[in-house]
């Protein structure tokens, strides 16, 4: 049976489904993250465990768009189609390179050139369609999705208007609010089926998911997260949900089954992300593993992760799809990894548990308001990906002046429940973190082996909820929108490397240029396009101490409580306050439920040089598998790509990379020789960012 996933895997990788198609010559990566299975797999195997150590850079691209004031990145997991590849840059190009010479061929910019695209968030990745008479090519760039020619980068008008559509529209609400395309959606048929990227606070969309015509940009329909009146799942809101709560998005992406015309789409959180005062209920389909019939949005099932999740523990990534057996039975499966670094299998067309899921009690929360859900549900025999829990034998050890940071944090926290611990006052650890156990590099899967490789985050964070006093103006739109990432005192969290202290602005920035980043956003911060004038110029007062607007409860910050922001818990030396490892490579067997191994993923040399065991790093961007049994990923904070043994783990070959490479490679052959691909952007986790595309090959 193994064989035969093999075999139609390899079809939908290279080109055998195309007639005349060459399929010696090109051995393609033709989809996000490399089939519609999202199995980051590559059946090829020229570059093995024999010979990985001979891995040589075959060409290196450098577009020459790093952009340290903006801590530019770049995370997409590019397409490689009949020799070209394609990719896209940290400013949102689209770039085609000959794939095997890295020479650039055409680029695409999706602004106008006196634009600064940096404001438009990230890519992850692009769509493919073959067409019968020609292909398209989809992708996002902020709030639009633009269809081109693949053969030259020239926009296809035809698609909705002049080739872009715009995500903000035909939700059913308010055009203003925010929606990115960050993670490419899937091709089914002639429709390109999509989620996005929503406001986590006040004013976001509702993540309803939607297919459009690949030709025409034309809706055809709309499956509602947050349900309408009449349909399944609406009694789990309260009664007006629909009408003002968003979220419930899908921003990591999607599998496909395409003989079963199924589209599995797993949901972030509702917002507001830490407090469900106004939502009481479990909020379907929040937090849920979603199938959808493709052709028409059809519900089929659903699994819940979080019920009425005050944590913000989106679905991080997309699902894997294989085949497995279980009681002798060859069962078509699905996986979902999660933040909390658990794995949830099912059969793919019922939503039965394959491995036993209990509902188990959490405590309640004391936050006026608040109702928390009751039980959780908990993965009970199959392993978890990384420790799912910090117990006081975690805190740090390495220095006394971090075992004082960690037990102090420890003393004036609530923890005791573990990952379900709600949103409190006092403040509440976070483990693992706000960016997982899992994150979107997502999970590989071996189908030689039926082993899922999965990277982790292994940090602990801190969640403060404070009470909303009255305010004025400035420090209300602040709080509300602004204090999450730039922090209560203005200073961000240096260590967190990608948001600067807004400390002494005016020195630096005027009102004005101000207001047009607040407007049209920047990097990763959002644009905040719906926040009137007023209140933009109330905000730059207050962040430099000069709002004189009188102090009241507000009306547009409809809760009793705000977070203060999202604080990574470093200790004085910089490094986490928990023991390692900070981050994680496991491969567990879907038929065994077993770890075949668990290994530090990534490396701080300086630490090791005085004697530390390796500690693994913080890392972003996810693994492929080949059958050359190799496990390929860069990932990590010590800017290296790095092959292991995939029956062992053990490291076979590393390269430091000219920035750090958060993003997931890919793998192809060009005339019978493989190459393997990365993306070094950077900018992510305090990195110096970068603009480079390296390609290795013997
Ligand atoms: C999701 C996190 C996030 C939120 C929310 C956010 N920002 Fe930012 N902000 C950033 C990041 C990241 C940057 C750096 C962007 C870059 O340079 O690429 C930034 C940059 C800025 C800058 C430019 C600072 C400089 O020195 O270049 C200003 C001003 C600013 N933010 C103000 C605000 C205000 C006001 C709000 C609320 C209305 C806000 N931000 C909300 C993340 C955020």
């Amino acid at each position: 049976m193994k064989y035969i996933v093999s075999i139609f895997l390899f079809c939908l990788l290279s080109s055998c489904s195309k007639p005349g198609s060459q399929s010696d010559e090109f051995i393609n990566w033709s989809t996000y993250l490399g089939d519609h299975a999202s199995s980051q797999y590559s059946p090829l195997d020229q570059i093995n465990r024999d010979n990985v150590s001979a891995l040589q850079v075959a060409w290196q691209y450098d577009g020459g768009e790093a952009h340290p004031d903006h801590r530019s990145q770049i995370q997409c997991n590019p397409l490689v189609i009949n020799g070209v590849l394609y990719g896209t840059t940290a400013s949102l190009k689209v770039i085609a390179l000959d794939a095997a010479t890295g020479e650039l061929l055409w680029s695409y910019n999706p602004y106008s050139d006196d634009f600064d695209n940096f404001g438009m968030g990230v890519n992850r990745g692009l769509m493919y369609h073959e067409g019968a008479d020609h292909d398209i090519l989809l992708y996002g760039a902020g709030q639009y999705v633009i269809a081109l020619n693949p053969s030259d980068g020239s926009l296809r008008d035809e698609f909705g208007q002049d080739g872009y559509i715009d995500l903000q529209q035909g939700l059913g609400t308010n055009d203003s609010l925010l929606v990115l395309a960050n993670t490419p959606g899937i091709i089914y048929q002639d429709l390109m089926i999509i989620g996005g990227r929503v406001s986590e606070s006040t004013g976001a969309a509702p993540g309803h998911i939607r297919a459009f015509d690949v030709h025409t940009g034309e809706q055809k329909w709309i499956f509602h997260t947050i349900p309408k009146p009449g349909q399944a799942g609406y009694d789990s809101w309260p009664q007006d949900a629909y009408k003002r709560v968003g979220g419930a998005n899908v921003w990591s992406g999607m599998a496909l089954d395409i003989e079963n015309d199924l589209v599995y789409c797993p949901t972030g959180s509702a917002a507001y992300d830490f407090y469900g005062g106004d939502r009481h209920g479990s909020n379907l389909y929040a937090n849920s593993l979603l199938a959808l019939r493709a052709s028409t949005g059809e519900y089929v099932w659903h699994f819940q992760a979080v019920h009425h999740d005050i944590w913000d523990k989106d679905l991080p990534a997309p699902p894997n799809l294989f085949t497995m057996e279980k009681d002798g039975e060859s069962i078509l499966a699905i996986a979902q990894i999660t933040k909390n670094g658990f794995v949830f299998i099912f059969n793919r067309l019922t939503g039965e548990a394959l491995y036993p899921i209990v509902e188990q009690p959490v405590p309640s929360s004391e936050l006026l308001g608040e109702q928390a859900w009751k039980t959780q549900p908990f993965p009970t025999t199959f392993p978890p990906f990384s420790r799912t829990e910090l117990t006081a034998e975690n805190l740090a050890t390495r220095n006394p002046a971090a075992r004082a940071y960690a037990e102090a944090i420890w003393e004036n926290s609530n923890h005791t429940a573990g990952t379900y611990e709600p949103p409190s006052e006092k403040g509440t650890i976070i483990f693992p973190g706000f960016d997982g156990g899992g994150e979107w590099g997502g999970a590989a899967y071996d189908p030689e082996h039926g082993n899922l490789i999965i990277n982790s985050n292994e940090v602990a964070w801190l969640n403060v909820m404070d009470k909303v006093k009255p305010a004025s103006k400035g420090e209300r739109t602040y709080q509300a929108h602004c204090q999450s990432c730039h922090g209560q005192t203005f200073e961000s969290n240096q260590l967190y490397g990608n948001i600067p202290s807004l400390v002494n602005l005016k020195d630096r920035i005027s009102i004005a240029e101000a207001s047009q980043i607040i407007k049209h956003g920047k990097g990763i911060m959002p644009s905040f396009g719906y926040i009137d004038d007023e209140s933009i110029e109330a905000v730059y007062h207050y962040i430099n101490g000069e709002d004189d607007t009188e102090k009241a409860l507000s009306s547009d910050w409809p809760y009793p409580y705000a977070m203060r922001g999202y604080k990574k818990l470093y200790a004085p030396d910089g490094y986490p306050m928990i023991t390692p490892p900070w981050g994680q490579l496991t491969s567990i067997n879907v038929e065994s439920a077993k770890i075949n191994w668990q290994i530090p993923l990534g490396e701080h040399a300086e630490l090791t040089a005085v004697g530390m065991p390796i500690t693994g790093t913080e890392n972003y961007g996810g693994p492929i598998v080949t059958a050359g049994d190799l496990i390929f990923i860069g990932a990590t904070m010590d800017n290296k790509i790095r092959a292991f043994d995939r029956s062992s783990g053990e490291e076979l070959w590393a390269y430091t990379l000219p920035a750090a490479a958060y993003a997931t490679p890919a793998s192809y052959s060009i005339n019978g020789k493989q190459y393997l691909v990365i993306a070094c952007g950077g900018g992510k986790l305090g990195s110096d960012s970068g603009d480079h595309w390296l390609a290795f090959s013997l």
